[in-house]
């Protein structure tokens, strides 16, 4: 791997400039008025495929947001690597909270700021980076094939579909993806599981309109009153979530499991002071890495209703909304929860409301066996340019389309990400560490090499 470990020395500025380029677009898959800017993007990500040397580099239109397809197929007999990410990104609101335009990217003290630095510009970049110094220096020796969607963010419905229709096209023996993050810069670590997901959003309506709180308040149900109380019942004092059967088919972690579990290095006193809270919270008889990462939770995501304008408008309000999401952990089902959370929340709504619930995107857990030659591969890059064996964690995020490509390809997914929890993806002010970002160019092409090593 020396010469592409040259060429990437020889390139970094460049590659810097590049992933700036793409940062500037702004293609927030959710928000439609953004269509245009995430169609730029997907255009941007085909051009830079097709310089890097891909071949067959196309935009795969959908009903939705285009895929980027591209590949470099150099020896039917040598393994096959699906590389997978996405370039759409998070809405950045709340904008007055950035120190600087989400889409007008700098470089400050060795970090990126800007809203896509790692989830996930900033990371599947590092595979076409990659991708184009083993091919420059002729040291590719595995098939290669891109994926680089634009709906992550909104759940890759899309994308979903066009893997049932391309099984075909899309064969290949492990699929590498970097969408996750490491424990710290000097603790390397691999993802080997990731949460599913059952995203909610109910309705209660109570009056047939917004009414004066005095003369109507205290005879007539109050319906954001009532949701909080609903939503309150739904986690009980050990903050256990009461819907019935919602544990049933959990996977419970072996006691060595726990054990091993416990060793993950985890400092709570700075995870408490970087986040300024005075204790953390959570499900009785758990840890803390337990409670977000191998154990299913209940979260308001948003909550609104009434009056929230400026000072005090006394009213009792018609209607109250909120978002809740489920995360959920190997062996449960998301389409079963999400049955489950319906039938209950419409169950405990009082005679003087209507409740409606409506269902977002879900999708299923996922884990990677730590003794597979694909982790194996990863475990050996990262020790190699980092110095030291990552340490194998489970995940507390979801990237659906993971159990996805296990269901219908029957391929398997290495989840070797180079961010940090504390890059404040979806938040303000996200980032990504320059040393992070190099880190991954850096590892990748040994992740070729082992895998093609261990395959033979
Ligand atoms: N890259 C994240 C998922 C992630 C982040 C996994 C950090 C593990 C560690 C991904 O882009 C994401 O945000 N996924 C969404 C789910 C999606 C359906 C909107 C999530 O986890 O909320
Ligand atoms: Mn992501
Ligand atoms: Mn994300």
């Amino acid at each position: 791997m020396q010469l592409s470990q040259q060429y990437i020395q020889a390139n970094k500025d460049r590659f810097l400039n590049e992933l700036l380029e793409i940062l500037r677009i702004p293609s927030i898959s959710a928000d439609p008025a953004y269509a245009g800017d995430v169609r730029k993007a997907a255009e941007w990500v085909k051009q830079n495929l097709e310089t890097a040397g891909a071949d067959h580099v196309r935009l795969e239109e959908t009903a939705g947001h285009p895929i980027v397809y591209g590949e470099k197929l150099i020896d039917p007999a040598a393994p096959t690597v699906l590389v997978y990410g996405h370039y759409d990104v998070q809405p950045a609101d709340p904008l007055h909270l950035w120190d600087s335009p989400p889409f007008e990217p700098v470089v400050k003290d060795g970090v990126i700021y800007g809203r896509g630095t790692c989830d996930d510009k900033g990371q599947f970049f590092m595979h076409v980076k990659a991708f184009e110094a083993m091919l420059k220096s002729g040291e590719l020796k595995c098939n290669v094939k891109f994926m680089i969607e634009g709906e992550e963010e909104i759940g890759s419905d899309h994308l979903g579909l066009f893997v049932q229709a391309n099984k075909e096209l899309l064969q290949a023996d492990v699929i590498l993806i970097s969408d996750t993050s490491i424990i710290a810069n000097d603790i390397p670590s691999i993802d080997v599981g990731l949460r599913g997901l059952s995203y909610m959003e109910v309705k209660v309506q109570g009056p047939n309109k917004d009414l004066h709180s005095g003369v109507y308040g205290g005879a007539v149900a109050n319906p954001v009153n009532i949701l909080c109380q609903m939503i309150a019942s739904l986690q009980d004092e050990f903050n256990r979530i009461t819907i019935p059967g919602f544990y049933d088919d959990v996977q419970e972690l072996s006691a060595a499991d726990r054990a091993a579990m416990a060793q993950t290095p985890f400092d709570l006193d700075s995870y408490q002071k970087e986040l300024g809270i005075a204790a953390v919270h959570g499900e009785a008889g758990y840890s803390t890495l337990e409670r977000a990462s191998i154990r299913p939770t209940l979260d308001v995501n948003g909550i609104w209703g009434g009056y929230t304008g400026e000072g005090a408008k006394t009213v009792l309000p018609s209607l109250a909304h909120a978002k809740i999401s489920m995360r959920l952990v190997p062996n449960q089902s998301s389409a079963k929860i999400t049955e489950l959370f319906t039938q209950h929340f419409l169950s405990i709504a009082p005679k003087g409301v209507k409740v409606t619930v409506t269902p977002h995107h879900g999708g299923e857990a996922y884990v990677m066996p730590t003794d597979s030659v694909a982790y194996q591969a990863a475990a050996e890059a990262m020790e190699t340019t980092f110095g030291k064996m990552p340490v194998p964690t489970r995940g507390g995020g979801s990237i659906p389309i993971v159990a996805l490509f296990e269901k219908e390809l029957g391929i398997k997914s290495v989840l070797m990400g180079f961010g940090l929890d504390s890059d404040d993806i979806h938040s303000p002010n996200e980032h990504y560490g320059l040393f992070n970002f190099y880190k991954g160019i850096e590892t990748i092409p040994y992740f070729f090499e082992n895998y093609y090593r261990l395959n033979q």
